[in-house]
């Protein structure tokens, strides 16, 4: 028979996103509720390994649901990937009693969890907290609303002195391996060309019709780029084109670390408190090493070995949208 769970800890990890306070202020709240004792680890992994795990009270998480960033700091742990750290780790749960773990994170951090499930009699439940919403089987992850909000305000702005001088911008946003925000704030925002890892660019129709653009003395033209598309991001797209273009104004945007702080949007708050509570529900019923995604209005459970084995994809109607939309 399953054991009863009672004690749980909760955890962010990988990079941070907002609307991860608000996930655990969800989670502390409903397993307080349900009069389960709740635990923080620091860190992500690291804390878990290095034992940075401490009691939270319901007050540990009053307001800090409008607040970017995460009162439980995050990390990328290496020593987590080797069985001999997440020996340590369970060790440290193991001796406080922590039958039940809550991870906030993405698909890396859903990594750790599938070994860590396997290899230890400790259920864990994700929450999908990621601004790159690359997670398959939920419709929403926390933080990318935000995420692409900021870089929407941000894209409009650099759009007008864009206009006011005649240029070509090339504005890069985050997604190593997502291209979500480019497609999103992209879009939002009217840009002739949009690039991510996982549609090849053809370069060469971009450069003629710039030059085309150029012949007709109309060079305004924005391009939105991830940083993780094919040439590796705006500075080398830039040289590409330049080479092709002497002539051409082209100017760079790297928005960065922007993108992942500042108070989270209205709905990254609301989904992070939906995915919160119900993951704590999750532990209790015993539907265990699923992560908590939201598909059609409906909670969706995801098995974690399922969620890091599959990406979420671009449709080819986006791509055809963007298309069009631009000519
Ligand atoms: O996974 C979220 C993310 O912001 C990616 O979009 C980006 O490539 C990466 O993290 C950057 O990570 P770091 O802050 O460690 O440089």
């Amino acid at each position: 028979m399953e054991k009863k769970v009672t004690r749980i800890g909760v955890l962010t990890s990988g990079g941070d996103a907002p609307g991860m306070n608000a996930a655990i202020r969800a989670v502390v709240r409903t397993g307080i509720y349900h009069g389960l004792e709740v635990f923080g680890i620091m860190r992500g992994y690291q804390g878990l390994i290095d034992d940075d795990i401490f009691r939270m009270e319901g007050r540990s998480v009053a307001n800090i649901i409008q607040r970017g960033g995460t009162i439980l700091k995050t990390a990328r742990c290496k020593e987590f990937y080797e069985p001999a750290g997440r020996k340590i780790g369970y060790d440290n749960l193991k001796k406080r009693g922590i039958n039940g773990l809550v991870i906030i994170g993405g698909d890396g951090s859903f990594r750790g969890a599938v070994n860590f499930s396997k290899e230890f009699d400790i259920p864990c439940v994700g929450l999908a907290g990621t601004i790159d919403k690359d997670i398959s089987g939920t419709d929403f992850t926390i933080g990318f609303d935000t995420a692409v909000n900021t870089a929407v305000e941000a894209i409009d702005k650099v759009r007008d002195t864009m206009d006011a001088h005649d240029r070509i911008f090339i504005i890069e946003v985050m997604g190593r391996d997502a291209g979500y925000i480019a497609l999103h704030s992209g879009i939002a925002t009217g840009a002739e060309n949009i690039l991510i890892p996982e549609r090849k660019t053809d370069i060469n129709s971009i450069i003629a019709s710039l030059q085309e653009k150029e012949r007709r003395k109309k060079m305004v033209n924005l391009i939105v780029v991830a940083e993780g598309d094919e040439f590796g991001g705006a500075n080398e797209v830039q040289r590409v084109l330049q080479d092709k273009l002497p002539k051409a104004e082209i100017r760079v945007c790297i928005l960065g670390h922007i993108q992942r702080g500042g108070a989270p949007s209205c709905m990254d708050r609301l989904i992070a408190s939906r995915m919160g509570y119900h993951a704590v529900e999750s532990l209790l019923e015993g539907r265990h090493n699923v992560f908590v995604g939201i598909q059609n209005n409906r909670m969706n459970y995801i098995p974690l070995e399922t969620a890091v084995k599959n990406k979420g994809k671009i449709s080819d109607e986006w791509m055809k949208i963007v298309k069009i939309l631009a000519s």
